[in-house]
């Protein structure tokens, strides 16, 4: 089976001031918005898997490294400014956030609570926004989840795949059936608060 390579791909250049055409721009006044913010880290790739994902820690492109996992939350906290001066001053409500990935949780929580701080910061938050991050069930613990809670995460999608630990291996994942019940009958108050999928 082919794997991704550990860099990126060469596309086209963004314009350096982030500017959008008219036509993407066009109706948009009070409209509200969602955000997604893609983590394409993974401590190994699942074979199945067709995501933009790289195990490496820096990825690479011709300029030389573009996005390291340490700088990572940084950049994303960069381009959502970016994204306030792109899209103006027309308040736009933000109803839903989500963390995708690749493994999100790979990031320290202090990284996702960042990221979500500057949205709240540049565009502001809906009082019922739904703020959710993908994780995959080995990459947390209840602290790191009590720390998502604390910081404005609502909601968690567990990477399960399924109960059978013969197809976790099929599937090339690194957690077994039980990992995604919590350790304990009575999980930790905060975690427990956040809504779950799987
Ligand atoms: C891209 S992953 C990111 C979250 C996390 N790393 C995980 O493994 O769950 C999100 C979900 O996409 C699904 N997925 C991955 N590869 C897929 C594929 N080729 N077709 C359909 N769904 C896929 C998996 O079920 C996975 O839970
Ligand atoms: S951990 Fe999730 S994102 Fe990473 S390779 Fe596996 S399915 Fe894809």
């Amino acid at each position: 089976m082919e794997h991704m390579p550990s860099a990126l791909p060469d596309g086209e250049p963004v314009p350096a001031d982030g500017a959008l055409p008219a036509s993407a721009l066009a109706g948009a006044t009070g409209r509200p918005l969602g955000f997604y913010l893609h983590v394409p880290y993974c401590a190994t790739r699942c074979g199945y898997c067709d995501f933009n994902t790289y195990t490496a820690t820096e990825l690479r492109g011709s300029g030389g490294v573009l996005a390291s996992r340490d700088n990572y939350a940084e950049t994303l906290v960069d381009e959502i400014r970016l994204a306030r001066k792109v899209l103006g001053d027309d308040p736009r409500e933000v109803r839903t956030v989500f963390v995708g990935g690749g493994t999100p949780t790979l990031l320290a929580a202090g990284d996702l609570v960042r990221m979500l701080a500057a949205i709240r910061e540049e565009f502001g938050l809906a009082p019922d926004a739904e703020v959710t991050t993908e994780a995959n069930p080995e990459s947390v613990d209840p602290a790191y989840l009590a720390a998502l809670r604390a910081g404005g995460f609502n909601r968690i999608s567990f990477g399960m795949q399924s109960a059978r630990q013969h197809v976790l291996k099929v599937l090339d994942r690194t957690h077994t059936p039980a990992a995604p019940r919590p350790a304990s009958p009575r999980p930790a108050r905060p975690a427990s608060a956040m809504s779950t999928s799987t």
